[in-house]
């Protein structure tokens, strides 16, 4: 691989952006936090993009290195790539480079150890798994507790589909009774997703100790993680292992210690997708819309029971399906669906008074979940949207859309 390129990001907001279009480019460039703009006349540089306004002292001392100026957002792709074609370094940085360098890295530092692998059917757990099972095969064995908070359809691609195309060896833990039996009752929403973590640490670390105590042929030393590179960049941690809270390994006990393999830590979400493309990720995984660990247990609005999470997966289903007809999927962010249980709303049907239930929809786009704006669907669309789910959910009597941008709203309801 070629000498990196530098992002230096000097806080003017676009610095992610960027690194993203460089390396779309085949050029791998690293950001680098204006703080640490002394580190780059140590380092080997392809060339340094200055993602702000102001000129640096340390770039002195690298007189031979291209430095572009980009300082404000949004940036010119024509000048940024009039710069990079100027630069005659080769176009390495490609999915099947990722894999190979990645597939070396792996392979030599598990040697013959065993690794597991927590599956949440999301794209990051899945293509970190994948790409681990490219590495080392067998070695690796993923647990996926099915939590029963899936929408329609999700576990059945983990367990079938993932399975089928990249021949991971899984333990499907079926805990939808338990979580059902940790959640009746609670309707407040920091004490579902209090409950939610607690159960899936219990289910995983169970699941995971069977797998230490019954494997075979090596020890369990290690455990994935999909971190992803804007998180290491966010947590300040580059170079120190950055252990990511996410609600199914965060609170793993101390006698059940692993050292993570992340080998996603590289790597902005479109890279990913490439890469899990690559590898023969199914479709529907590669190109999921972000969803919540504790998935349609925060889309309750009220307690979750085993009746109100159909009628949700229903109606999201219809969403989902008619967003993919409408080739809108891939471009809006996220769309929850959310079941106002605990509110009766009074409808019509032929010359009966119904009493059914409000579901909202929750369009946004977003480039990273931290702010997001509510997306213009089409009237069409959304018409036909809630006319279906009306018809086909016989619960609900009433479709209502959220035109909140984030902030002040959040994206989930709860
Ligand atoms: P909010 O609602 O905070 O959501 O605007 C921002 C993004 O995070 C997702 N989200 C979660 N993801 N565990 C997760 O893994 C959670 O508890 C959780 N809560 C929200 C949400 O779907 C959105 O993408």
């Amino acid at each position: 691989m070629p000498a990196p390129g530098y992002v230096v990001d000097l806080d003017a907001g676009h610095a992610q952006q960027l690194a993203r279009q460089i390396r779309a480019q085949g050029i791998y460039a690293e950001i680098l936090p204006r703080t640490r703009v002394d580190e780059l006349p140590h380092r080997q540089v392809t060339a340094v993009v200055l993602a702000g306004d102001q000129s640096l002292a340390p770039l002195l001392s690298l007189p031979e290195v291209p430095v572009l100026r980009a300082p404000t957002e949004p940036w010119q792709d024509a000048e940024l790539e009039t710069f990079l074609n100027g630069l005659e370094v080769p176009r390495t940085w490609t999915p099947e480079a990722i894999i190979d360098a990645q597939v070396a890295a792996i392979r030599q530092r598990v040697g013959n150890a065993r690794v597991i692998c927590g599956l949440s059917g999301g794209v990051d757990s899945s293509v970190a798994a994948a790409l681990v099972q490219r590495a080392i095969g067998d070695q690796l064995d993923c647990v996926f507790v099915d939590h029963g908070l899936l929408r329609a359809g999700e576990a059945e691609q983990v367990e079938r589909d993932f399975v089928a195309a990249t021949g991971i060896n899984l333990t499907v833990v079926d805990a939808s009774q338990q979580f059902l039996t940790a959640l009746a009752g609670v309707h407040d929403p920091e004490t579902k997703r209090k409950v939610i973590g607690r159960e899936f640490i219990r289910s995983f670390e169970a699941a995971a100790r069977d797998l230490v105590a019954d494997s075979t042929g090596g020890e369990v030393r290690f455990l994935v993680q999909g971190t992803l590179y804007p998180d290491v960049i966010e947590s300040g941690a580059d170079g120190a292992t950055n252990i990511k809270s996410h609600h199914n390994v965060g609170g793993l006990p101390d006698d059940l210690q692993f050292e993570l393999i992340e080998p996603l830590r590289e790597l902005f979400k479109d890279e990913v997708r490439a890469v899990g493309t690559a590898l023969g990720v199914p479709d529907q995984i590669v190109w999921r819309q972000p969803f919540p660990g504790p998935g349609l247990g925060i889309r309750i609005v009220g307690e979750v029971t085993a009746e109100r999470l159909e009628i949700l997966r229903q109606a999201d289903a219809i969403v989902r399906e008619e967003l993919g007809n409408a080739g809108l999927e891939r471009e809006i962010w996220q769309c929850p669906v959310v079941l106002l249980a605990d509110v009766r709303s009074v409808g019509v049907s032929g010359d009966e008074r119904t009493y059914g239930h409000p579901i909202v929809l929750r369009p946004v786009i977003s480039e990273d979940a931290m702010s997001a704006q509510w997306t213009r669907l089409p009237h069409e669309l959304l018409d036909r949207i809630s006319q279906r789910i009306t018809a086909e959910v016989a619960e609900i009597n009433r479709v209502v859309l959220d035109v909140t941008n984030k902030p002040p709203g959040t994206i989930e309801w709860e």
